[in-house]
């Protein structure tokens, strides 16, 4: 059986989460393979919302076994909290549903304060981090420097390992940031004891995604963030650590070049990025304060993890196509369609204008999109309230269009639309 990869197409935020849960439906392991407690899958499911951060968002189906890849980061204390929650929830979370791969990274306290001093000596070129650590902790894996999950496995060796880590990051904080030490021997006490905690997790992931695709399972790669944030296929330099894009789920899940059946975009029916950087479709004014909503709704365009409110702005269908191509995206699924519902015209960008110039591509990716001003296709918007509409037929006929005609401007087909946050508000395109 091959693997199906979920993969944002936009700067995160596009509704992975709820994809996640419907498609989770018919997996047997739901798999995470980038970043760390920098995610914020939302799930809701009847009058409960999980938001999870850390673990796989397909381990509230009762059937599937979670599993994180060695491409993630992982902060010990999340983990337990998010476990805690689960379980609180009636959602088993113990070792026999949830393995965490010995060659993943551990995120520190000392990653955490490290990553707050660099982001505030940035001033005003900051990227916008989440201060949880993860690009520290992404930084020692490179270096050759880190610790790994399966560093708690051995007690003594871990405790003098984590001392001497935290003592290395304090001359850092001390010298270049001129911020206060941690106390080194209270961090390695306090992940001492998570390290028993977290022992009975920690196993040998590659091997069991790859027995079980071996034996006719179906695995799902659970993606987080989007493709714009891609450490290499991103807005450089503002992006996050990992590989966001669906060739990092072979990396970080560790099966090799395995068949890959389906690669799942989801894009939501607008644009929206967290923090500094280029966006050619943002949008101000009434148009935005309609697009992001008043932070009310938990659905609001308001960050997850750092409830910081999200720029909003038309589709970008020039950054679509690209994200298409460098995920090699078979389907695309559009969330939040009805957060359009009401908007008189809506507007899609099918190319870029750069002085006397039309690009339809991006001459050189992502990075420098500061000189691009947006050309855009008008399209019909629809007034009715989409939120309970279930069949293609019975949305608008200009809904239809919209993604009848994002298919069509992107070669991929659109197979899913979502009309609301529910795990049943989602509409099949015929
Ligand atoms: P990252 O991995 O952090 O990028 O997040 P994500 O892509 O998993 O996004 P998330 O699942 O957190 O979804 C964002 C919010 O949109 C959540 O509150 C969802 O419940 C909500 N949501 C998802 N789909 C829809 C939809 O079709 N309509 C509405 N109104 N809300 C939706």
């Amino acid at each position: 059986m091959p693997l199906d990869v979920v993969i944002g197409t936009q700067w995160g935020d596009e509704g992975k989460g709820r994809i996640v849960d419907l498609l989770a439906a018919q997996a047997d392991i739901v798999a995470r393979f980038n970043g760390g407690d920098n995610a914020g899958h939302t799930v809701t499911v009847g009058s409960r919302t999980f938001k999870l951060h850390l673990i796989p968002s397909g381990i509230i189906h009762p059937h599937t076994i979670g599993v994180m890849g060695n491409g993630m980061v992982i902060n010990p204390v999340t983990f337990i909290n998010e476990v805690e929650m689960l379980q609180a929830a009636g959602v088993a979370a113990g070792p026999d549903r949830l393995r965490i791969s010995y060659a993943a990274h551990l995120i520190t306290p000392a990653h955490r304060a490290l990553d707050a001093a660099q982001e505030a000596a940035r001033g005003q070129a900051q990227i916008g981090t989440t201060g949880r650590g993860i690009g520290p902790a992404y930084t020692g894996k490179t270096s050759r420097n880190g610790l790994r999950m399966e560093d708690m496995l051995d007690p003594a060796s871990f405790y003098k390992k984590m001392k001497q880590h935290v003592e290395e990051i304090n001359m850092m904080l001390k010298s270049m940031y001129r911020v206060d030490p941690l106390d080194e021997n209270a961090v390695a006490r306090e992940y001492a004891k998570l390290a028993v905690q977290l022992a009975p997790y920690i196993a040998d992931t590659g091997g069991l995604v790859h027995q079980a695709l071996r034996q006719g399972k179906r695995v799902l790669a659970e993606g987080a963030q989007g493709t714009l944030l891609d450490l290499d296929h991103g807005t450089y330099p503002y992006v996050t650590s990992s590989y966001a894009t669906a060739a990092g789920a072979l990396v970080g899940l560790g099966v090799g070049i395995v068949p890959v059946e389906r690669v799942i975009g989801v894009t939501k029916a607008f644009q929206t990025r967290v923090g500094a950087g280029p966006f050619p479709t943002e949008v101000f004014g009434k148009t935005a304060e309609r697009l992001r909503g008043t932070g009310k709704n938990p659905w609001d365009e308001f960050g997850t993890t750092t409830g910081r409110p999200r720029r909003v702005g038309w589709l970008d269908g020039v950054l679509l196509r690209y994200a298409l191509r460098v995920n090699g995206v078979t389907e695309l699924m559009v969330t939040k369609m009805d957060i359009l519902s009401g908007l008189s015209n809506l507007r899609l960008c099918t190319a870029y204008q750069h002085g006397s110039q039309v690009v339809s591509e991006l001459p050189m990716g992502p990075a420098n999109l500061a000189p691009y001003e947006p050309i855009y296709e008008e399209l019909a918007g629809w007034e009715e309230e989409i939120t309970a509409v279930r069949r293609w037929e019975d949305l608008p006929e200009a809904a239809r269009a919209y993604a009848c005609r994002l298919s069509e401007f992107c070669g991929v087909p659109v197979r899913r639309v979502s009309v609301g946050p529910e795990r049943e508000q989602v509409v099949e395109v015929p």
